[in-house]
């Protein structure tokens, strides 16, 4: 076709305007930007690299998320335990910040140690930012090789920080209320009032706990529920709690489940699977719910873990919008997905 050809300017013109079009479209999100969750793939940071935020949480802090968990890169100091924090506006796009918490072992853990499921907590009363870890290890004198992680120690670590990013403090570690903690999951309610939910391996079951007022002891316990749950998370959605958790198989997933209650002293429902069991979770661990309240609609999604035992720091993240409501609660088969987040709106894409 020669270029003086009518047909060439249609094609140059259409060939603008999808120029300009898809211009637009990277603009509105930001240069290099999606508004697309891949769950079980790896998720790159602002830098690239695959997010380092494990068994993490999320706290929402003057229109920023702030994503805190385990950083299992390769070829950290193993003098050190890493919490790293990434922040992000729509949930999608994450910057890495750097560590807000770098622990060494408390003398009283012999051998090998973790430092677990970082959950943060803002102080409105305070202005301080707390943290709770869940802190394990092997235990002189009760664990019988202390080359072999033994989750003996049992104990929640907390950490304060001016910034939500930190560097937090180390304050302490401490057994919520005298009893053993190991994983360990975080509620805020509509009041405000801050929650531990903490897994009591002894008498087979978890607690809810609330905060003392300025976050950094654990005060009061709302209830004990004897059911093997690990991973646990709660979420309050149309006036209803929905508790999630998994079931104790360390690193290899298991089919999780819920159980709803009008208040966080229970009584609690039976518990139900939340996807069909023979999936395991579609191979992921509960870590927590999180909640978008937007314009239109408010979502609730599920954030698990896709633990990798053999390459940790490969793990990847199981983020899924839950279908919620009613007292009942599903976790839909993984599927790449969009957030607007600010209506709100969840929309599942075929698989590729
Ligand atoms: C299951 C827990 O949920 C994880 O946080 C981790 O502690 C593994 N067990 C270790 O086996």
């Amino acid at each position: 076709m020669p270029w003086s050809h009518p047909l060439f300017y249609g094609f140059k013109a259409a060939f603008c305007l999808l120029l300009t079009l898809s211009f637009c479209a990277s603009d509105a999100l930001g240069q290099g930007k999606t508004n697309t969750i891949y769950p079980g793939e790896v998720w790159p940071d602002n830098n690239g690299n695959h997010i380092q935020a494990h068994g993490g949480g999320i706290t929402k802090w003057k229109g920023h998320y702030y994503w805190y968990g385990e950083d299992r890169r390769e070829g950290l100091d193993p003098n050190y335990r890493y919490t790293s924090c990434y922040r992000s506006k729509d949930l999608v796009n994450w910057t890495h910040l750097g560590y807000a918490l770098k622990v060494s072992k408390p003398d009283t853990i012999l051998g090998e140690w973790v430092v677990e499921r970082p959950k943060v907590y803002y102080n409105a009363k305070t202005k301080k930012f707390v943290m709770y870890v869940h802190v394990d290890g092997s235990v002189k004198g009760v664990s019988p090789d202390p080359s072999i992680i033994a989750y003996h120690y049992a104990r929640v670590g907390v950490a304060i920080s001016d910034k939500p990013e930190g560097p937090f403090k180390f304050i302490r570690t401490f057994r919520p209320l005298g009893h053993e903690s190991r994983d360990i999951g975080q509620f805020i309610d509509d009041d405000g009032s801050a929650y531990l939910i903490f897994e009591d391996r002894p008498v087979r079951g978890f607690r809810i706990a609330k905060l003392s007022d300025d976050y950094l002891d654990v005060e009061k316990e709302m209830c004990l529920i004897t059911e093997r749950i690990e991973g646990g998370a709660i979420v309050k959605y149309e006036g209803l709690y929905y508790v999630i958790g998994s079931g104790l198989t360390g690193w290899n997933a298991n089919p999780n489940k819920y159980a709803t209650a009008t208040s966080l002293s229970g009584p609690w429902s039976e518990f139900k699977d939340i996807a069909p069991p023979e999936t395991n979770t579609y191979g992921s661990q509960s870590s927590m719910l999180v909640k978008v309240q937007g314009t239109k609609t408010t979502s609730i999604i599920f954030t698990g873990d896709v633990w990798k035992p053999k390459t940790q720091w490969d793990s990847r993240y199981l983020w899924m919008p839950l279908e919620i409501g009613d007292g009942k609660l599903w976790l839909p088969e993984p599927a790449p997905w969009t957030l607007n987040i600010k209506t709100g709106e969840t929309k599942i894409l075929k698989k590729k």
